[in-house]
C-alpha cells in the first residue's frame, strides 16, 4: 500500500485525461484511487512525493518480432540498391532468412539475443510487450520461440504476451505448396502450442508474398476451435481484403494497413478491432503510401502504434519514436500516439486492466521528467523515463 504524490497524471480516460496536482493510490498491485491529491482519502499509507512529474501507464508495445536470431542488414543494403522487400523474398530472403538464423540458434542464444532488446524497451517506460513466433516455420522452433518469449516474462519485470505467427512465410522446405505447410506444420503446432500454455493469440501474415485469406482462415478457424483471439498483418505492401477478414472473425487488432481502403475501414469500424500501425516498417521499407488514418479517425476506428522491431522491416526498439513517426509520417497527434501505447495498445492485446490509470486497473506506471504527456512523442533521442512501477512496485 502506497500513495505517490506530487504527481501531473495522464489517466489516459478520454484522451490525455490530465489531473494536475494529483495523487495515485496503490494496492496490492492494483490502483485503488487516483484523483486532485486535495482530495485524497484520509490514511495512513506512506507517501511518496515526485516532485511534481508527469505519470502516464506503463507503455504497451502491442507488436513486435523480439525473437530472432541474426541480422539482415545485407536486405537493407540490396533495398538501397533498389530491390523491393518482396523481391529479396521471391528469391529466398527476406523472413526466410531470418527463419534460417532462428532455426540454428540454440535456446540459449535466442534467449540472449532477445534481452537487450527487451532491456531497451523497459528503459522506455514499457510495461508490457507482445511477441510473436514466426521464424521457426517448423513445430520445434516455433515452440522454441515462444517458450523464449515466456521465459523473458520471469527473468525481467514486464507482461509478455505470446502470439503465434505460424502462418507467417511459407518455409523453403514447402516453397510452393502453402497449403500443405498450413495442414501439416502451422496447425499441428498451434494446437501443441495451445496445449502447452505458450499461446495467448494468433496472428498471420495475409500477403501476396505470404498467405492469401482463404488460408488465414484455416488458421483463424483452428484459433476459434481453440479459444484464442486473433489479429493480423494485412494490408502492408498490397490490399488483399485482410483487414475485411480480421474483422469477419472478430480479431482483436489489423496491423500495418498502408493499403487498407474504405471497406476495410469500415469493416474494422463494425467489428471494434484496432487498427494498429507500424511506422517503423514504412520508414525501413521507405513505404511512400501511409496508412488512412483520417478514414480511420472519422470511422472512430482506435488506433495503437508498436514498434513492430523485427530484422527485416522495422529494427527499432524505441516505442516512443515509434510514437514521434507515428505523428511525423502518419499525422497522428501525440494525443493519438500516446493512446496508442496505452488505452488502445491493452486493447489490441485483449487487457481489460491495463493501459489507463484508473481504481481498479493494474498498477502499471511509468513517471517521466516530463512535463506534459506530448513530450514523449516529441523527443527523438533519450527517453526521459525517471521510474517505472510493475504491478504496484517500484523498479
Ligand atoms: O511486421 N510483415 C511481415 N512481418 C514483419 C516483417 C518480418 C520480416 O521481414 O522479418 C512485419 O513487417
Ligand atoms: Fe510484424
Amino acid at each position: 500500500m502506497m500513495i505517490l504524490g506530487n504527481l501531473q497524471v495522464a489517466t489516459m480516460s478520454g484522451g490525455y485525461g490530465l489531473v494536475p496536482h494529483a495523487a495515485v493510490m496503490v494496492e496490492h498491485g492494483r490502483i485503488a484511487w487516483v484523483g486532485p491529491e486535495d482530495d485524497l482519502p484520509e490514511t495512513a499509507w506512506p507517501r511518496h512525493d515526485m516532485g511534481g512529474r508527469l505519470c502516464t501507464p506503463a507503455l504497451i508495445d502491442c507488436h513486435t518480432h523480439a525473437v530472432f536470431a541474426g541480422t539482415r542488414a545485407a536486405e537493407f543494403e540490396m533495398r538501397l540498391q533498389g530491390a523491393t522487400y518482396a523481391e529479396i523474398a521471391a528469391m529466398g530472403g527476406g523472413i526466410a532468412s531470418t527463419v534460417a538464423a532462428t532455426r540454428a540458434a540454440t535456446d540459449q542464444a535466442l534467449l540472449a539475443a532477445t534481452l537487450p532488446r527487451i532491456d531497451e524497451m523497459l528503459a522506455q517506460g514499457v510495461g508490457t510487450v507482445e511477441i510473436k513466433s514466426g521464424y521457426g516455420l517448423d513445430i520445434e522452433t516455433e515452440l522454441r520461440m515462444l517458450r523464449v518469449a515466456r521465459r523473458i516474462g520471469e527473468l525481467r519485470k514486464v507482461r509478455v504476451r505470446t502470439t503465434y505467427l505460424g502462418a507467417h512465410a511459407v518455409p523453403p522446405e514447402y516453397r510452393g505448396r502453402p497449403d500443405a505447410y498450413i495442414a501439416e506444420v502451422a496447425l499441428p503446432a498451434l494446437k501443441v502450442a495451445q496445449t502447452e500454455g505458450l499461446v495467448d493469440a494468433v496472428d498471420g501474415f495475409c500477403e501476396g508474398i505470404a498467405f492469401s485469406p482463404a488460408q488465414i482462415a484455416h488458421v483463424f478457424a483452428q484459433a476459434h476451435k481453440l479459444r484464442l483471439p486473433v489479429k493480423l498483418h494485412a494490408e502492408q505492401l498490397s490490399n488483399s481484403g485482410g483487414a475485411a477478414l480480421a474483422a469477419r472473425h472478430d480479431a482483436l487488432s489489423a496491423d500495418h494497413l498502408e493499403y487498407l481502403d474504405a471497406e476495410g475501414v469500415a469493416a474494422l469500424a463494425a467489428s471494434g478491432t484496432v487498427a494498429v500501425l507500424l511506422p517503423g516498417a514504412y520508414f525501413t521499407l521507405r513505404e511512400t503510401q501511409a496508412p488512412p488514418v483520417a478514414a480511420l479517425r472519422a470511422a472512430g476506428v482506435p488506433m495503437a502504434v508498436a514498434t513492430d522491431l523485427n530484422p527485416g522491416t522495422s529494427p527499432m526498439g524505441s516505442i516512443c519514436l515509434a510514437m514521434s513517426m507515428a505523428c511525423t509520417l502518419f499525422g497522428l497527434t501525440p494525443e493519438e500516439a500516446l493512446l496508442g501505447t496505452t488505452a488502445h495498445a491493452a486493447r489490441a492485446l485483449g487487457l481489460a486492466d491495463l493501459g489507463r490509470i484508473a481504481s481498479g486497473f493494474r498498477a502499471d506506471l511509468a513517471i517521466w521528467d516530463a512535463e506534459h504527456p506530448a513530450e514523449l512523442a516529441w523527443r527523438l533521442g533519450p527517453t526521459p523515463l525517471h521510474a517505472r512501477l510493475h504491478d504496484g512496485e517500484f523498479v
